[in-house]
């Protein structure tokens, strides 16, 4: 078992280290586990966010080779210049979202603002990908972050249109998997993950609520961590065989 370990930490090693991997969004939680792990495994990483004091907070936590660049990710001419200035690369990796503060909302209820702002996430990663294309790698790999509630719909209601967009993501990665095929792009799908921003936004009695239930009613008896994360990514980055993959990480949630 420890073997098998070994090997898969090598095979990582081997298909990271030399590499260049640019990562959107960088500043908690799941992005900054993969910016870790990815510049452990001998990659040279490029962080990026829309705030340079975040980016210098960042690089602070973090060490190996590592470079800070800005970009809004919903901006596309920032997009474009931020790839036009990285040049060549590997791997790419997409997490950030929408307006995560942006009001849950009924259909009934829903304005066309809050819809329009859920589909922003589809967007960014639109800007993002396209951007990209020109300096990617051929044998690189393009990750992009949807979420399990294309899997797994909420009883409480209320995040259809956020839920589109993360379908509008999974399948435009898929989709792209055989357009621009030897690049790979893979989607991961996480479910409710700690130590993130999302997760910091709620209130202290909703996150003792939500890791009780993760507790008593997920399979795995436990919340998401961003390392969970960053691992599944890390692997769809690694092996070289994994394209048009949508990966549930999500603890079970799906089997209940
Ligand atoms: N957390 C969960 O439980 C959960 C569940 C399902 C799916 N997901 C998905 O997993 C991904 C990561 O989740 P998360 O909670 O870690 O998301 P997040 O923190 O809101 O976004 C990821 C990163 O993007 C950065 N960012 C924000 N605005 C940006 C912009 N305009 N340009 C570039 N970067 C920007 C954020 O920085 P700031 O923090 O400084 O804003 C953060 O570092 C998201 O796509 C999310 O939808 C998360």
């Amino acid at each position: 078992m420890i073997y098998k370990f070994c090997l898969l930490g090598k095979i990582m090693f081997e298909s990271l280290s030399g590499k260049k991997v640019v990562i959107i969004g960088v500043s908690s939680g799941v992005d900054l586990a993969i910016a870790k792990k990815t510049a452990e495994l001998g990659a040279s990483v490029i962080l990026s966010h829309p705030s340079q004091d975040k980016l210098n907070e960042a690089m602070e936590s973090l060490s190996g080779q590592i470079e800070a660049k800005i970009v809004d990710i919903f901006d596309e001419n920032s997009v474009n210049t931020f790839f036009e200035e990285v040049e060549e690369f590997d791997h790419l990796v997409v997490t950030s979202m929408g307006d995560r503060n942006m009001p849950r909302s009924l259909l009934a209820e829903m304005t066309t603002e809050t819809a329009q702002g859920a589909m922003a996430k589809f967007w960014g990663t639109f800007f993002a990908v396209r951007a990209a294309l020109k300096n990617i790698a051929k044998n690189g790999s393009i990750t992009l972050t949807s979420s399990v509630t294309i899997f797994k719909y909420s009883k409480m209601g209320g995040i259809s249109a956020i839920a589109a967009a993360n379908a509008a993501i999974a399948v435009f990665g898929r989709s792209l998997a055989l357009e621009i095929s030897p690049i790979r792009v893979n989607v991961i799908a996480p479910g409710l993950i700690e130590d993130t921003s999302s997760w910091t936004s709620q209130s202290e009695s909703e996150r003792s609520d939500l890791t009780k239930w993760a507790t008593s009613a997920l399979p795995v008896e436990h919340l998401g961590q961003p390392e969970e994360v960053a691992q599944a990514v890390l692997s769809l980055i690694a092996n070289t065989y994994a394209t048009g993959v949508i990966l549930p990480l999500d603890g079970g949630v799906t089997l209940l």
